[in-house]
């Protein structure tokens, strides 16, 4: 070894350290673009692919923008309704979470590539924009229940769609999981919406009387 290298070695307190440091700022071409195909050997022809592909991430879209409302609401909720919303909210979320992953993990299996980063969902979804501020709790569910009804309009379509054009494995993700999850959800939320006494049933006209005489009555 020459002697100044030596040296040199002794004033760079990094030196030989080049193998183990991470490279950083790296930047290359993409390795596929959107909306191309990387054909995998599933047994599907690759127009039919690229149209599950399209529907399914119109649905993960507004999948995902469903669950961020549901996050949103168990955040701002307000009212004597609070803690069982709050959870029943937070349920949901983490439900329309899972749903998420399977329909973008379903996007890559077919080799196309699947919405992630929120500008691009917030671009695609047909959801309305809430505003940024709470809402009561008949608003906050009413929005929930139109962003429900959009998922499931769209998802029993491109359900047909891809068992019409045999791509099974499309059509159960949208049957067995986006089409019952969504529908198990909105009965959930939709039963707070009905307007039911708290305390004093309903009665018919007529067979009306206190609490305090029915208690007379009784003794
Ligand atoms: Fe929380």
């Amino acid at each position: 070894m020459p002697r100044d290298s030596k040296s040199n070695h002794k004033s760079d307190p990094q030196a030989g350290s080049e193998r183990s440091r991470p490279l950083l700022h790296q930047h290359a071409r993409e390795i596929q673009p959107y909306g191309k195909l990387a054909k995998l050997s599933i047994a599907l022809d690759e127009n039919v692919c690229t149209e599950s592909a399209e529907n399914l991430n119109q649905v993960l879209a507004d999948t995902i923008t469903l669950r961020d409302l549901y996050k949103k609401h168990h955040w701002q909720v307000a009212g004597h309704t609070f803690y069982q919303l709050h959870l029943l909210f937070d349920k949901h979320y983490e439900e329309q979470n899972e749903l998420v992953d399977t329909i973008a993990e379903r996007i890559q299996s077919l080799g196309a590539i699947s919405l992630a980063m929120a500008a691009d969902v917030a671009e695609t979804t047909i959801i309305p924009r809430p505003p940024r501020g709470r809402e009561e709790v008949p608003v906050q569910i009413s929005r929930l229940l139109e962003a429900h009804e959009m998922v499931l309009k769209e998802a029993r379509t491109m359900a047909k769609q891809a068992s019409d054009s045999g791509d099974d494995g499309t059509n159960d993700l949208l049957v067995s999981d986006v089409i019952r999850t969504n529908e198990l959800q909105v009965w959930f939320i939709s039963e707070h919406l009905v307007d039911v006494p708290l305390v004093h049933a309903d009665a018919p006209a007529g067979e009306k009387e206190s609490p305090k005489s029915r208690t007379a009555g009784a003794r």
